[in-house]
C-alpha cells in the first residue's frame, strides 16, 4: 500500500477503534455488560489492527520519526491489551461473579480510591487560598455575567422558581476567550457566588508519564468531586486535555473518551455539580463535549471594549498615590487590544517610576517624601508594553463562533463606543 493510503488506513481504523471503545463505555454505563464486553473486545481487535499498521509505517518513516512511531505501536498494544481486560470485567460483571479489582469492599461498597506501591497520590481537594472572587471584582464581561447567573449560580439559589417554570437545566459552561480576559477569574467567582467547593485543574495535573495515569487521575478528581457531594469543577487550559481526538496521542485518545464518560456521569447524580472548561482555542476542542448536556452554555469572554477599560484602569489606580489630573480616558484609548491581565499590568508599572523617585528622595534624608503616579509615568508604562493578545487567534475564535452560531462582537470603531456586541 502507499504511504499516504496506509496513514489514512492507520488513522481511518483508530477512529473505529475510539467509536468502539466509546460505545463500549457507554454499554457498561448502561449496564448492558453483555454488549460492553462484545464492543470492548471489538475495540481491541481494531487498536491491534491500528498497531500493525503503524508498524507498516516505521519501513517508510524518517529516522528522526522512529523512536515516536515505536512508542504509538507500544501504546496502542497496550490499549488493545486493556481494552481485553475490560472485555474480561465486564463479562465477570454480567455473569454477576465478584469483581477481582481492587475497587470494592467485599459488601461491594466502592473503596476510598488508595495510594498504590510507589505510585502517587493523585489527591484532588478543593481550592482554598483565601483568594476570593466576587462578580463585583470582575469589571465588565456583563454578557457572560448573566449567562452564568441565569444559566449556573439562579438555578441554585433560586431552584423553585426555575422548577416552576419547567427551564431545564444542567450539563456545564466552556468559558472561551484570549488570554488575560478574566476566563479563571470568572470561574472563581461563579464557585464563590454558588458558595460551592472549587476544585481546579490544569492539562499538567492529569497527564502524567505513565501509561493509564491520566485516566487514572480524571477518575481520581471525578471522585473526589462525587465525594463532595456539591462542587464546580474547573478544567483550565482545556484545549490541551479536551482536544480533538484521532491525532497520533494515544493518551489524549484514551483520555477524552473517559471525560466524557465522566462528565456524563452528573446526569444521575443527586449533588449539585458544575463543569467547567476554559480555553483560548475553543476550535481545538473534541466537539462531543460541546454536545447538549455536556457543556451546553457557551460563553464568550472577550478582550475589554474602551468602557471597561476606562473602568478596570480607575479600579486598578484606586488608592494609589497619583495626581489629580491624570488622563485615564486617553491611557484607555490607547489600550486597544490590551487584555485586562495587560491593564492590570500596565498600572503596576506605572508605579514603579515613582517608587523609585520616593526611594531616592528617603535615602537622601527626605523620610516624609512620597512621589506620585504621573500621566508621563503610565505613557512611559504603556510604552514599553507589548499586547499579549495575538490577532490572529481572535479572528479564528470569531471564525469558530459563526460556525456556532453564537454572537460575534463588533470591532471597536469608534474611540468611546457603547457596547462591544453586535445584537
Ligand atoms: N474582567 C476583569 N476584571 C478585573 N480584572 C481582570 C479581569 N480579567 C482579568 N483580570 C486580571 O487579569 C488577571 C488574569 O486574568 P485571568 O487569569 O482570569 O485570565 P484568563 O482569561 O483565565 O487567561 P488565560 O487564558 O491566560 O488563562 C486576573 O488575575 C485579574 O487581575
Ligand atoms: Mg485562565
Amino acid at each position: 500500500m502507499e504511504k499516504e493510503n496506509l496513514y489514512q488506513a492507520y488513522q481511518d481504523r483508530l477512529h473505529e477503534a475510539i467509536r468502539m471503545d466509546e460505545r463500549a463505555c457507554m454499554q457498561r454505563r448502561n449496564g448492558e455488560g453483555t454488549k460492553a464486553a462484545a464492543s470492548f473486545r471489538e475495540a481491541a481487535a481494531l487498536y491491534a489492527d491500528a498497531a500493525r499498521l503503524m508498524v507498516e509505517l516505521i519501513d517508510d518513516c524518517a529516522a528522526e520519526e522512529l523512536a515516536d512511531y515505536q512508542k504509538s505501536v507500544d501504546r496502542l498494544i497496550a490499549v488493545s491489551r486493556q481494552m481485553k481486560d475490560l472485555a474480561e470485567e465486564a463479562e465477570r460483571q454480567a455473569s454477576g461473579k465478584p469483581r477481582e479489582s481492587q475497587g470494592r469492599t467485599p459488601e461491594g461498597r466502592e473503596k476510598v480510591p488508595q495510594r498504590e506501591e510507589g505510585g502517587e497520590e493523585p489527591g484532588f481537594t478543593p481550592v482554598t487560598d483565601g483568594k476570593e472572587v466576587r462578580f463585583e471584582d470582575i469589571v465588565g464581561l456583563e454578557e457572560a455575567k448573566q449567562i452564568v447567573l441565569d444559566e449556573i449560580i439562579h438555578p441554585i439559589t433560586y431552584a423553585e422558581i426555575y422548577r416552576e417554570f419547567k427551564k431545564s437545566n444542567g450539563g456545564g459552561l466552556l468559558l472561551f476567550g484570549p488570554p488575560g480576559s478574566g476566563k479563571t477569574m470568572l470561574a472563581r467567582a461563579i464557585a464563590n457566588e454558588a458558595k460551592l467547593p472549587f476544585f481546579s485543574v490544569k492539562c499538567s495535573d492529569i497527564v502524567g508519564k505513565y501509561f493509564g495515569e491520566a485516566e487514572k487521575k480524571t477518575k481520581a478528581l471525578f471522585d473526589a468531586v462525587r465525594a463532595a457531594g456539591n462542587a464546580v469543577v474547573f478544567l483550565d487550559e482545556a484545549e490541551a486535555l479536551a482536544c480533538r481526538r484521532g491525532g497520533n496521542s494515544t493518551v489524549m485518545n484514551r483520555l477524552v473518551p473517559e471525560l466524557l464518560a465522566q462528565i456524563d456521569g452528573f446526569d444521575k447524580f443527586e449533588g449539585h455539580v458544575i463543569v467547567m472548561f476554559a480555553t483560548n482555542r475553543p476550535y481545538d476542542i473534541d466537539p462531543a463535549f460541546l454536545r447538549y448536556g455536556r457543556l451546553a452554555t457557551l460563553c464568550y469572554v472577550p478582550l475589554p471594549d474602551y468602557p471597561v477599560r476606562l473602568a478596570l484602569i480607575r479600579k486598578e489606580m484606586e488608592g494609589r498615590p497619583c495626581q489629580s489630573d491624570l488622563d485615564y480616558g486617553k491611557i484607555a484609548r490607547e489600550t486597544r487590544n490590551m487584555s485586562c491581565a495587560d491593564l492590570v499590568n500596565l498600572v503596576n508599572k506605572s508605579s514603579l517610576r515613582p517608587i523609585n523617585r520616593t526611594i531616592r528622595h528617603v535615602e537622601a534624608g527626605d523620610k516624609e517624601w512620597k512621589d506620585r503616579i504621573t500621566q508621563q509615568d503610565m505613557e512611559d508604562a504603556l510604552g514599553c508594553m507589548q499586547v499579549s493578545v495575538d490577532q490572529e487567534e481572535i479572528r479564528k475564535m470569531e471564525q469558530w463562533m459563526v460556525k456556532m452560531h453564537l454572537k460575534v462582537p463588533k470591532h471597536e470603531t469608534g474611540l468611546e463606543g457603547g457596547s462591544a456586541y453586535a445584537v
